[in-house]
């Protein structure tokens, strides 16, 4: 949802904010453009389209300067377009900002300043910024920052240069991602740490509404009222290799081919044969997971289909009753919330804002939030109460998949967690399942090792427009995320179905060819799925089953089958959702679709 880079030192900004912004590209790639100071005037390239148009056009015509900042944009207010490209600024151009957010009261402010004199030339919100902050400059930039964002409500976060003050980066965040670097004799702001990585890795968190003043000796950070803050550096440990593709054509295969070690990675120290299950950073106590009358889990998008495995889990195996909502419902729906109510807010960014605002109103009204988030120090993982990390690494592809498998474990630990405190299972029980949960790295690779079927079927399949993807119990929930991932970057229309609701309307979209996945892994669920699947089959459908390895009865029913390797049937959709994780990706590469930018998609959704 837009990404911001800024820089300040002794080298040239130029290629420092492209080699950022191409870090960020995962966050909207509708336009790009920088901002750079030259020694006298700010000079603003700018234009729509992926990253590799403005490096053209900086090619043609270079910026030279050590002072700039940088946006890719995925657009919200005012459509893709040079003219809308950020960065933004005031008329006399002494004065530039890149934004990540939305100001909500953008026309207000608008109308407001244009009552003053002042001159827009784009449809987009954050033209206000420059301008309000031109307003009140007055020799000071900070001071004029500060003034001009107490006027903004929205969510942003904003990187400022000013011609009248050169040695100076000004930069702020409210609901919007934002981190400083901390170089020798050169500092950066970036919407997310990749940005930056190859440049430093000592970095400061920023909490809302915290202001960063960079000039090429320091960074100092104020609060609202003007008042330094003291913060520890925060140290990032993992590789910048994490984040590039590493021989791999895509992002995303990349990181499908990650799963095995994200799933260890997420159960290591946590999941160990004969002691309890260990969370490091959960604080609950054993009485208040007792008092708990209700869970909601509360998510968006594949994060939200890792919720729904969460409530199949949590209900069986630790008999709490859950609900799974997505936060943009949740949030404005009143729901009944006290003290008595736990929430597992579930996201691989940590910085949806939705889900944000999900949590907040959970905490407002005393529910306890646990948050599951991928990214340590991310706004949800700062605002809840318990944060269990995933371990996943860095997630760059828009398409999210080793963070779902990895939202699957953190989901089985919690419902195991529960289970154990409450002793709903008995210890040989939980035994039985953490043993199964240790060899699920070697399952998933053995699904991996197998993709050629998957591959072939892709080839056959991919000018198809409508797929079906259906499933009962955990093979529901697996259809979900499976047909998401085939529209997000196939852009094939597909749709998933609980078996048993077929007959009550969409089996009439079925007709000869259809193509339809079905999944049939849970055992007490078997022979009703067949069924499911004879109805569509006699109604000419083409099925391609996914089963587990010896199950092979399946054949008599279904076009093609997959075989995947058996395991416990409760942890099943974390080894049956890679075949459609791959299906997906290898339709999308058929079709020449760009995997990792899908149209209209941005990685991490920080708007409303
Ligand atoms: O960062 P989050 O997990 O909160 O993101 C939630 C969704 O935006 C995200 O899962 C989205 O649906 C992905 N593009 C799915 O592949």
């Amino acid at each position: 949802m837009c990404g911001i880079v800024g820089f300040i030192g002794k080298k040239d900004a130029s290629s420092i904010l492209i080699e950022g912004l191409s870090k960020l590209e995962y966050r909207g790639y509708d336009s790009a453009g920088v901002a750079i100071f030259d020694g006298e005037r700010i000079n603003v390239t700018k234009c729509k389209g992926r990253l590799v148009n403005l490096e053209n056009k900086l090619q043609e015509e270079p910026l030279k300067g050590t002072l700039g900042i940088g946006h890719t944009r995925w657009a919200t207010h005012g459509e893709p377009s040079d003219l809308n490209a950020h960065p933004h600024s005031n008329e006399d151009e002494t004065i530039s900002v890149v934004h990540n957010g939305i100001i909500e009261n953008y026309i207000h402010l608008r109308e407001w300043l244009i009552s003053k004199g002042y001159k827009f030339v784009s449809e987009t919100d954050t033209e206000v910024i420059p301008n309000l902050i031109d307003y009140f400059y007055n020799g000071d930039l900070v001071d004029a920052v500060m003034k001009a964002v107490a006027k903004m409500e929205g969510s942003y976060a904003i990187g400022v240069i000013c011609s009248k003050e050169p040695d100076k980066l000004v930069a702020v965040r409210k609901d919007s991602p934002l981190i400083v670097g901390l170089g020798k004799g050169e500092f950066f702001i970036a919407s997310d740490i990749p940005a930056i990585l190859n440049h430093t890795r000592d970095i400061y968190l920023l909490n809302d509404k915290e202001f960063v003043v960079m000039t090429k000796d320091g960074v100092k950070l104020l609060s609202q009222e003007g008042e330094e803050i003291k913060r520890d550096i925060y140290h990032v440990t993992w590789n910048a290799d994490a984040a590039e593709k590493g021989g791999f054509e895509h992002f995303m295969i990349k990181e499908i081919h990650e799963q095995p070690k994200a799933i260890k990675d997420t159960m290591t120290s946590r999941v160990m044969p004969g002691k309890p299950i260990t969370l490091d950073k959960i604080t609950i106590t054993k009485e208040q997971i007792e008092n708990i009358d209700k869970v909601y889990i509360v998510a968006c998008g594949t994060a939200y289909h890792a919720g729904i495995v969460g409530k199949y889990v949590i209900e069986k195996l630790a008999r709490i009753p859950v609900e799974v909502e997505v936060a943009s419902e949740f949030r404005y729906r009143d729901p009944i919330i006290n003290e008595r109510t736990l929430m597992i807010v579930v996201s691989q960014s940590g910085e949806t804002a939705d889900t944000l605002a999900a949590l907040r109103e959970a905490k407002a009204n005393g529910a306890r939030v646990i948050a599951v988030t991928n990214v340590v120090g991310s706004s949800v993982s700062r605002e809840a109460d318990d944060v269990l990390y995933t371990w996943a690494g860095p997630e760059i592809a828009v398409a999210s998949t080793k963070a779902y498998v990895t939202q699957l474990i953190a989901m089985y630990i919690i419902a195991l967690f529960f289970a154990e405190n409450k002793k709903t299972l008995s210890e040989s029980e939980i035994e039985e399942i953490k043993e199964a949960m240790l060899i699920l790295p070697e399952k998933a690779k053995e699904v991996l090792e197998n993709k050629e079927t998957i591959q072939k079927f892709a080839s056959k399949t991919y000018m198809h427009k409508d797929m079906f993807f259906l499933g009962r119990g955990l093979d529901y929930a697996v259809a979900m995320e499976g047909s998401l991932k085939l529209k997000e970057i196939s852009y094939i229309h597909s749709e998933a179905y609980a078996g048993g609701e077929l007959k009550h309307g969409p089996i009439a979209l079925i007709e000869k060819g259809t193509i339809v996945i079905a999944g049939a892994t849970q055992e007490k669920l078997y022979d009703k799925m067949v069924s499911n699947i004879k109805e569509v089959k006699t109604r000419g459908a083409n099925v391609l089953g996914i089963a587990f390895e010896g199950h092979t009865e399946i054949e008599k029913t279904v076009d093609s089958v997959l075989y995947i390797p058996e395991v416990n049937d409760v942890l099943s959709p974390v080894i049956s959702v890679i075949p459609l994780q791959l299906l997906s990706y290898y339709m999308a590469i058929q079709k020449g679709c760009d995997v990792d930018k899908p149209r209209n998609l941005a990685k991490s959704v920080t708007v409303e």
